[in-house]
């Protein structure tokens, strides 16, 4: 599923909250393909913390859906400083919400498998009790209530371990410690499904289509999951990345398995935070390609394509 392959859909402004994020950046791209009118505005344009600048903005710009892809989204240091992740992933997040619905417009936010304590041992359904293990976690699930209850027109989109090539993100921070150490200890007891931000924002802009086009799909706003497909630990996720850094002539490290005790951090984790994905695929019929792959092409962007040359050698190309 490419946003592309859906083509044009006219009248009307999407307004997109945050612009230089992963997700943000992506969305952009995918916008831009498909012909959408739109306007992303970063913190300094419009800070979604401040209620005046939300409305004013919401009020003159009258956009047709409002996106929602700003966040604070620094997991550890949210766990002393509650009082801005609160402003921005619940406050902010209903302000966006509750403008949009002033001017009729529907909202799709972005929310997070954090809201599990993840101790469940099967992947998780919208409509699991949530537990959040965090002050972020605790803040996006205010944020997706808060959205809920301002505006009906909403789809809130919990996702998981984003990556891309842009920002600070996992994959990044493994080729930079590959290229810099011989060894990497990795946690290999936190399960959970790396996303691609620009899978993820193909699905938001089919989303937006579907929602504009008011193709009247049964139960079509609501909370839904929307991960890659599969998946798999940090420790997997990092063997993965060293892998695809060595197929392509980069410097990678040796990836030893820790535990989650052995790695001391400030905010609690969930040990499984697989999400169930069959909503959104039996509501809307998506279904994002499997991790590898994704990682497969953001590592073509990060690193270079890959050398199979060697490989060629051996059955005598
Ligand atoms: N990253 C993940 O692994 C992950 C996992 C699950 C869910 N999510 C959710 O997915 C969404 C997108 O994540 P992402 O990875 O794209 O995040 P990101 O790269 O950290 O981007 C978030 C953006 O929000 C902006 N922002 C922060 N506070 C703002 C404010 N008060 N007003 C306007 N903009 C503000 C930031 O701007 P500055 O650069 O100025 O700070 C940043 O550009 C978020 O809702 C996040 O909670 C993310």
């Amino acid at each position: 599923m490419r946003a592309e392959k859906r083509g044009l859909v006219d009248g009307g402004l999407i307004l997109v909250a945050g612009r230089n994020g992963q997700v943000a950046l992506e969305l952009a791209r995918a916008l831009r393909a498909t012909g959408h009118q739109y306007l992303a505005f970063g913190r300094e344009k419009l800070d979604i913390a401040d209620t005046d600048a939300v409305n004013r903005a919401v009020q003159s710009l009258k956009p047709v859906l409002v996106i929602n892809a700003a966040a604070y989204t620094a997991v550890d240091k949210a766990e002393n400083d509650k009082h801005a992740a609160r402003a921005i992933n619940a406050l902010g997040a209903e302000r966006l919400a509750a403008a949009a619905h002033r001017v009729s417009a529907p909202i799709i936010h972005l929310s997070t498998d954090y809201v599990f304590d993840g101790n469940q041992s099967t992947s998780y359904v919208e409509s699991d009790p949530p537990n959040p293990l965090s002050v972020y976690g605790s803040t996006k699930l205010e944020g997706e209530r808060l959205v809920a209850n301002a505006n009906p027109r909403h789809i809130i989109l919990r996702t998981a371990w984003i990556f891309s090539p842009h920002g600070q993100n996992f994959v990044k921070t493994m080729l930079r410690l590959g290229a810099e150490r011989e060894e990497i200890r990795i946690v290999a007891d936190q399960r959970g499904a790396p996303t691609s931000a620009a899978d993820l924002a193909d699905a938001i802009v089919y989303l937006s289509n579907a929602v504009l086009e008011d193709k009247k799909v049964p139960e079509q706003f609501g909370t839904f999951h929307i991960t890659n497909d599969g998946n798999t630990t940090w420790h997997g996720f990092a063997c993965a990345i060293m892998d695809g850094a060595r197929l392509r002539g980069a410097r990678a490290a040796r990836v030893e398995p820790i535990a989650t005790a052995d790695f001391p951090i400030r905010a609690r984790r969930p040990p499984n935070s697989t999400l169930n994905t069959t909503k959104i695929s039996r509501t809307y019929g998506i279904e994002l390609q499997s991790w590898r792959s994704a990682l497969e092409i953001c590592l073509d962007t990060l690193v270079g394509l890959p050398d199979f040359s060697d490989r060629m050698k051996v059955v005598g190309v």
